[in-house]
């Protein structure tokens, strides 16, 4: 959805809406909504600037929890990032007219949807507009890792390139290899239609929910270990749920090809990080491309960062300019949408 689309939408919205919240800002009849930092993509902050009065923490960093809770106080709604967890402690404090969250990202591991759900509180993300810029990221991340490219750059920077040599910073290719998508949602299908123009092999998807798209892209459905045992390429694009936490443990990695490359695009907490850092050191694989950790930021000191086999992103899986615009717009027509009463344009059930 573009910005055109999106805004026709909060407009009509608002028009038909059935504007009858009583919580709003007695001296000036406005919405209240808290946002979580300074520096959120201004489309969508333009968007709700016209119909609320915006409270916004100061800097361009995480909200401190403290101030959090102090700020949402009152609020009819919050516009939050992945980094803010949104649990039962924000929802009491923030009070009972608290009408509708809405996070820039499509994940939303950071929010207690139950509690929510239990509340009426209303639950916007931003699926679908990300899913490329993640998806040409997530090649991007594999490439990286596969090839080099970090070790490359940084050896011709500091006199390591002494000549053409043909053993010389030699990777995995992708050609031909087999691929294995883990989660074949949006971003895993969109994904697995790049890698398939790289002339692979095959490609394979474990998913808890058959995909009938699997077919058009020619994906094959299999078990996790088989998966594990038969993939050149490992990526990962699956959400972060009960089932899926560090499904990627000690016996999982042991599974894989010493040959594999693993790329991880969705969320940190999917991997037990000590196995990884286990299979990195001992070449149990060949290597790991990751934007996305445990805790985010990694701390400099994580053995992570000293490791050749690795590269480390500081998660910016969805960082294009228009698609960080695109979100914010549509963080923001959540907000409107459900502060007049009005269908989201994006709601998590
Ligand atoms: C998301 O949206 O959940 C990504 O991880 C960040 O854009």
């Amino acid at each position: 959805m573009n910005y055109k689309t999106l805004f026709g939408y909060v407009t009509s919205s608002v028009r038909k809406g059935l504007v009858n919240n009583l919580s709003r800002n007695m001296s000036t009849g406005r919405f209240r909504v808290y946002i979580t930092r300074s520096d959120m993509p201004e489309s969508g902050l333009d968007l709700l600037k016209k119909k609320c009065d915006i409270k916004t923490w100061k800097e361009a960093s995480t909200v401190p929890r403290e101030e959090f809770l102090k700020s949402v106080a009152g609020v009819d709604a919050i516009y939050c990032t992945l980094s803010d967890k949104i649990d039962q402690e924000v929802l009491n404090v923030a009070g009972p007219q608290l009408k509708v969250i809405s996070t820039i990202s499509v994940g939303y591991d950071h929010i207690d949807l139950t509690e929510c759900k239990k509340r009426g509180i209303k639950v916007g993300y931003t699926p679908n507009v990300l899913t490329d810029a993640t998806a040409e990221l997530t090649m991007a991340l594999l490439l990286t890792t596969s090839r080099r490219l970090p070790e490359a750059q940084l050896d011709a920077k500091t006199g390591g390139w002494v000549s053409w040599a043909p053993n010389y910073m030699t990777g995995p290719g992708l050609k031909g290899a087999t691929v294995g998508m883990v989660g074949f949602g949006r971003i895993g299908q969109a994904v697995a239609k790049r890698v398939k123009s790289f002339e692979t092999a095959r490609i394979l998807y474990f998913s808890r929910s058959e995909r009938a798209e699997a077919n058009e892209i020619g994906a094959i459905k299999v078990e996790f270990d088989e998966l594990l045992k038969e993939s050149d390429f490992v990526i990962v694009c699956a959400p972060l749920v009960p089932e899926t936490k560090e499904m990627f443990n000690k016996s999982a990695f042991e599974k894989m090809k010493r040959s594999a490359v693993f790329v991880n695009t969705s969320r940190g907490a999917l991997v037990d990080q000590n196995a990884l850092i286990y299979a990195l050191e001992n070449k149990i694989i060949w290597g790991a491309g990751l934007d996305v950790t445990t805790p985010e930021p990694l701390p400099l000191d994580s053995p992570l960062f000293k490791l050749k086999n690795c590269v480390v992103l500081p998660h910016i899986g969805s960082a294009t300019i228009d698609t960080r615009n695109t979100m914010s717009e549509l963080t923001a027509a959540n907000i409107l949408a459900a502060l007049h009463n009005a269908k989201m344009p994006a709601e998590l059930k």
